[in-house]
C-alpha cells in the first residue's frame, strides 16, 4: 500500500451541467470532483484549500470508516470546524477496504450546489474480486436544481416554508439535458418520464452537457459502478435489453442477482455486471429516473455504445421506462433480494446489547416546518462533538440521553395531533464494542396520507439490514424474522413509507459520528441523530478540526495559563 497525495482547491464555476448555466461547486475547477482511485490500505492525503468566498466547506469520504481517524470524517459541527475561506485542511487517512464509494460536501447543501465525486477502492495487490470482468465504468449519479442552494437553504427555513421542489435535472458523472432530449423521437405516452421538451439534442460531444458515452465491445462482460449523489431523489437505474447482475453495494460483495433495473437511494452505491450480448449493430439507452416520489423530471440518459458503432448513432429501442414512481411493493422486492455473499463478509453478532427505536416526524419547531427524530429535531452546534465530547465541554450540546423509543400508542397512521416539537444537539453515547440494533420507524408526515422514503446513511460503520416491515415495529413479532444468516453489510439503507427498517451493528469505531436521512433537505431539516463512542481514546485530534466553537476558547484559555 501506498500514500497519494492531492492539493484540491474547492470553488464555485460558471458551468453548464444541464446545458443551462449556473454556478457549481467544483475542485480545481472541476465539476464533478476528480474521481479517486485506490488500492485497498492506501492512504489518502488530501490538501483540502477552501476557495469560496464567504463560505465554509467540508469534505466527507462517504463509506470509509475512518478507522483511527475520526476527525478526517468531513462533517461539519460533528467530526470537524468547518474549513475557513482562504485555509487548508489536511484529510488524512486510509482507505480500509475496497467498493465504490464516494465523497461530497458535509456542510449545509453543499452537496447539492455539486460538491461531489467519485471514490473508488480496488482490492489490495494480490486479492482477487469474487468475481470477473473486462471493463468497468462509474457513473455518479446526482439530481439538479437551477435554484441557488442558498436560495433552498432560506427558503427551507423561511415562514411561509418554501419547498425546493422536484429537481431540474438528473446528472450522470455531472451531466443532464435540460433544454433537449437525445431521445424525443421516443416521447411514449403513459410513461413517467416528462423526457422530451420536444427539441432533439444535437451534441458533437464535447458540449459540456453531452452525456457521457459508455463505449464497449461485443461479447464482453463489464462492472457498472453506481453511487447515487442525489440531494432529493431516488433513482431506478437501467440499460435497456441488457440485464444487470448485481455483485456489490455499499462497498460490500453479495450473493449476485440478476435484475432489468434497479433502484438507487441517496447515499447508495452499486457494482453491477452488464454482459454485451445484444445485438452489436445498434446502441442501447442507459437511464436513470424517479422513483418514489411523484416526479417531474426528465430521466437522464446516456448511451451503451457498441463499438465501432458511432457514439451518437440513435438507438432503435427506446429508452427504459421507469417504473410507476409509487410501486413502492416492487421497490421492497428489489431491498429483499440483497443478501451477503457467504464467505465474503462477516456475520452479525447473534443478539445485540441495546435496542434504539427512532420514530421519523415530521413537526413544527415555532411554526417551522421540521423533521423530528423521537421528537426532537437536530440542530447541529457550533462545537463539533468529537471536541466537546473529549474535552468534557459541559455546555457545547444538550447533554441529556435522548431518547430511546417514542410513545406505544403514537399513531402512525395519522398527521400528529399536536405537531409541535423542539430543536436538541443530544448526543446517543454508545459502549465501546456493544452490538447495538436501530430501528428506523416511519409515520405519516404532515399531511394525510402522506408517509415519505427515507434513506437513511450511518458514518463510521458499516451495519447489518436485519429486517423491513410494515406499519409499527413489534419487538416480539419482528426479530423472529430477523434475517441474522446472510443479512447484506450497508452504511445506507431505506425506510418505506408506513414502514420500519431495522439495522445492527458494532459500534467499534471511537469517534462522535452522524447517522441521518441522506436526503440533504430533510438532514437540514433536522432529521438525523449523533452517536458516540470511545471518545475519551480518541488521540491525535489535529487543531485545525477544532479550532472554533468552545473546543477553540478551550484552548486559548489553557495558552493563557502558561
Ligand atoms: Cu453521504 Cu452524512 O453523508
Ligand atoms: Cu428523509
Amino acid at each position: 500500500s501506498k500514500t497519494q497525495h492531492f492539493k484540491w482547491e474547492v470553488g464555485y464555476a460558471f458551468r453548464s451541467p444541464d446545458c443551462v448555466e449556473g454556478l457549481v461547486m467544483g475542485i480545481n475547477g472541476q465539476f464533478p470532483g476528480p474521481t479517486i482511485r485506490a488500492e485497498a490500505g492506501d492512504t489518502l492525503h488530501v490538501e483540502l484549500t477552501n476557495r469560496l468566498h464567504t463560505e465554509g466547506v467540508v469534505i466527507h469520504w462517504h463509506g470509509i470508516r475512518q478507522f483511527g481517524t475520526p476527525w478526517a470524517d468531513g462533517t461539519a459541527s460533528v467530526s470537524q470546524c468547518a474549513i475557513n475561506p482562504g485555509e487548508t485542511f489536511v484529510y488524512r487517512f486510509k482507505v480500509d477496504k475496497a467498493g465504490t464509494h464516494f465523497y461530497h460536501g458535509h456542510y449545509g447543501m453543499q452537496r447539492s450546489a455539486g460538491l461531489y465525486g467519485s471514490l473508488i477502492v480496488d482490492v489490495a495487490e494480490g486479492e482477487k474480486e469474487p468475481f470477473d470482468y473486462d471493463g468497468e465504468f462509474s457513473l455518479l449519479l446526482s439530481d439538479w436544481w437551477h435554484q441557488s442552494v442558498h436560495e433552498q437553504e432560506v427558503g427551507l427555513s423561511s415562514m411561509p416554508f418554501r419547498w425546493i421542489g422536484e429537481p431540474q435535472s438528473l446528472l450522470i458523472n455531472g451531466r443532464g439535458q435540460y433544454t433537449c432530449s437525445f431521445a424525443s423521437s421516443f416521447i411514449v405516452a403513459g410513461s413517467n418520464t416528462t423526457a422530451g421538451r420536444g427539441r432533439q439534442c444535437q451534441f458533437l460531444g464535447h458540449e459540456e452537457c453531452a452525456p457521457q458515452i459508455l463505449p464497449v465491445l461485443p461479447n464482453r462482460t463489464y462492472r457498472l459502478r453506481l453511487a447515487s449523489a442525489t440531494s432529493l431523489a431516488s433513482l431506478n437505474f437501467a440499460v435497456a435489453s441488457h440485464k444487470l447482475v448485481v455483485v456489490e453495494a455499499d462497498g460490500n460483495y453479495v450473493q449476485p442477482f440478476a435484475v432489468d433495473d434497479l433502484d438507487i437511494y441517496s447515499g447508495e452505491t452499486y457494482s453491477v455486471l452488464l454482459t454485451t450480448d445484444q445485438n452489436p449493430a445498434a446502441n442501447y439507452f442507459i437511464s436513470a429516473g424517479v422513483r418514489g416520489r411523484q416526479p417531474n423530471t426528465t430521466q437522464a440518459l446516456t448511451i451503451l455504445n457498441y463499438k465501432p458503432n458511432p457514439p451518437f448513432k440513435p438507438p432503435p429501442l427506446p429508452p427504459p421506462v421507469t417504473p410507476r414512481w409509487d410501486d413502492f411493493d416492487r421497490s421492497k422486492r428489489f431491498s429483499l433480494k440483497i443478501h451477503a455473499l457467504a464467505g465474503r463478509s462477516p456475520k452479525p453478532p447473534m443478539k445485540s446489547n441495546r435496542q434504539i427505536v427512532l420514530l421519523n416526524t415530521q413537526n413544527t419547531v415555532n411554526g417551522l416546518l421540521r423533521w423530528s427524530i423521537n421528537n426532537i429535531s437536530l440542530a447541529l452546534p457550533a462545537t463539533p462533538y468529537l471536541g466537546s465530547i473529549k474535552f468534557r465541554l459541559k455546555h457545547a450540546f444538550d447533554g441529556a440521553p435522548p431518547p430511546e423509543t417514542f410513545l406505544a400508542n403514537y399513531d402512525l397512521m395519522r398527521p400528529l395531533a399536536n405537531p409541535n416539537s423542539t430543536i436538541g444537539s443530544r448526543v446517543y453515547r454508545l459502549r465501546l464494542n456493544s452490538t447495538v440494533d436501530v430501528v428506523l420507524q416511519n409515520a405519516n408526515a404532515m399531511k394525510e396520507n402522506v408517509s415519505e422514503i427515507h434513506p437513511w446513511h450511518l458514518h463510521g460503520h458499516d451495519f447489518w439490514v436485519l429486517g423491513y416491515g410494515e406499519g409499527r415495529f413489534v419487538a416480539a413479532e419482528a426479530e423472529r424474522h430477523f434475517n441474522l444468516e446472510d443479512p447484506p453489510l450497508k452504511n445506507t439503507a431505506v425506510v418505506y413509507p408506513y414502514g420500519w427498517t431495522a439495522i445492527r451493528f458494532v459500534a467499534d469505531n471511537p469517534g462522535a459520528w452522524a447517522f441521518h436521512c441522506h436526503v440533504e433537505a430533510h438532514l437540514h431539516m433536522g432529521m438525523g441523530v449523533v452517536f458516540a463512542e470511545g471518545v475519551d481514546r480518541v488521540r491525535g485530534i489535529p487543531v485545525e478540526a477544532i479550532a472554533c466553537g468552545s473546543t477553540a476558547k478551550m484552548r486559548m484559555a489553557s495558552n493563557d495559563e502558561r
